[in-house]
């Protein structure tokens, strides 16, 4: 069968599972691991403009057919400091190049040159391989694969006829293209990578910075989608940056609301309100529509506006995918079950021999006291001094704790995918829209539900 799946109007993915923007769920690493099995991940917004573009910055780095735009080093900078910026940006060897815009190449320094030299303060030109095997930026890959199998060698710089350095294939991108196959990808090679934005006056400044950085998806991020900001925001967006940006909207959970933020320019919908494993909004206002419901009310006006969605939140297991998916929805979106793995973000907590990592919901009381702290230091101010003891946020939405620890986040979606793939010859069905159209729902009883899990097994 095919997972192949639409996110949004002009992206398809090759499984249709996307990892939620939520500060416990997805930064760079968990966005790469997401590209790599075939889906996306969306940078959350609870960054500094900065520090989100460099999340953005780190994805679209990790694989290239080509690197267009190598990391280099001038010839006198120590070997303290370039072991320094190796760490930093997480690379295993770098260019040494000398002048500015254009750059001529002098030698190579990988962490084989690096390995048994212990003095810090020479300087580059003194311990890098200068004899270089390069080849023209027009290079196949295949001859590319070639070059760097004859010479057994790790990085392949591209120089142009005139002798400036013009790129760099390496046998890290080319074995990573080959173990995974089903990686979505833009038109250069890059695995995809989304990024949150909010509704706030930085919003213009923080989407530029993000698709200057190579962001394929802006996903505007709001509990209640379906509101003049969200509408007005996607207006803004859309006529900022035109063709250049692909938006999805949400989150929401009705038809009207699917209709405005598809008339405001929105390329795909987030549909929602309520589900997720950390959300108390149902309980705290009493505001929200029953995930599947919500799905099949939306699915039936976006087939209209031939708009995709995800299915966002309350996702425990594969058959939830697999039935959100038979309702209508184009993709879900998952914090819980990835946020005990290890590319989340932060590191597992052992307690009396269990793991665990920590997940909380983006409107519960940790995170929006943290949202808060952070805007009043911005601000110049302390906390304490601008709410008072309980002046900040009287109703969170959300619950924090903790979950088991998963292991690699390529488990928890081959179990999803798995599960899918099983229910989709249940159906009979190739495609997700096959599996849509044969899909038939039918009532459960409470005797029913129990019936469908295990009993009498000890
Ligand atoms: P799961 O069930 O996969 O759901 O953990 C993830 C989704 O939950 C939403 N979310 C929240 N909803 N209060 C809410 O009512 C919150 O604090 C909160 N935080 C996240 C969000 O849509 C996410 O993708």
């Amino acid at each position: 069968v095919s997972t192949a799946a639409k996110l949004s109007r002009h992206i398809t993915l090759n499984i249709p599972l996307v990892s939620a923007n939520m500060d416990t769920v997805t930064e760079s690493a968990m966005a790469r691991a997401m590209a790599r099995l075939g889906g996306i991940g969306i940078i959350h917004r609870f960054l500094s403009i900065e520090k989100q573009v460099e999340e953005v910055r780190k994805v679209k780095r990790a694989e290239n057919v080509i690197i267009e735009d190598p990391f280099t080093v001038p010839p006198e900078m120590t070997l303290g400091d370039v072991r320094a910026f190796m760490r930093r940006e997480g690379i295993s060897g770098v260019l040494v190049v000398k002048g500015g815009v254009k750059k001529k190449l002098v030698g190579i320094l990988t962490r084989r040159d690096l390995l048994f030299e212990t003095g810090d303060h020479k300087k580059a030109s003194e311990v890098m391989t200068k004899d270089l095997v390069t080849a023209r930026p027009d290079v196949s890959l295949d001859k590319a694969k070639d070059i760097l199998h004859k010479h057994r060698i790790e990085k392949l710089p591209l120089v142009s006829k005139d002798g400036y350095l013009a790129g760099l294939i390496t046998l890290k991108d080319i074995l990573e293209r080959m173990e995974n196959p089903m990686s979505a990808k833009d038109k250069k090679g890059r695995l995809l990578v989304g990024a949150a934005v909010g509704v706030k006056s930085d919003t213009i400044e923080r989407t530029g910075a993000l698709l200057k950085a190579g962001a394929d998806v802006i996903v505007i991020d709001i509990a209640h989608g379906h509101n003049l900001r969200a509408i007005e925001t996607t207006k803004l967006l859309r006529k900022t940056f035109g063709m250049k940006i692909e938006i999805i909207a949400g989150n929401i959970a009705t038809p009207e609301a699917a209709r405005d933020l598809a008339k405001a320019g929105a390329d795909g919908l987030k549909v929602g309100i309520g589900p997720g494993a950390a959300c108390t909004t149902r309980i705290v206002t009493g505001v929200g529509v029953p995930q599947l419901t919500a799905i099949m009310d939306v699915a039936n006006e976006a087939k209209k506006l031939d708009i995709p969605f995800i299915a966002d939140g309350g996702i425990k297991n594969s058959g939830d995918f697999s039935k959100a998916l038979a309702g209508g929805a184009d993709t879900a979106m998952i914090g819980n079950l990835l946020a005990g793995c290890k590319e989340s973000p932060g590191e597992y907590i052992l307690d009396r021999g269990v793991a665990y990592k920590y997940y909380r919901g983006m409107a519960s009381y940790d995170a929006t006291r943290e949202k808060v702290e952070q805007d009043l230091a911005a601000r110049g101010g302390d906390a304490q001094a601008g709410g008072g003891a309980d002046g900040f946020f009287r109703s969170p939405e959300g619950a924090s704790g903790r979950v088991l620890y998963r292991g690699e986040a390529g488990m928890v979606i081959s179990d999803l995918v798995g599960g899918l793939r099983s229910s989709m010859s249940y159906l009979g069905a190739k495609t997700i829209k096959e599996f849509q159209k044969n899909a038939e729902f039918i009532r459960q009883s409470p005797s029913g539900q129990i019936e469908s899990s295990p009993h009498g097994v000890k």
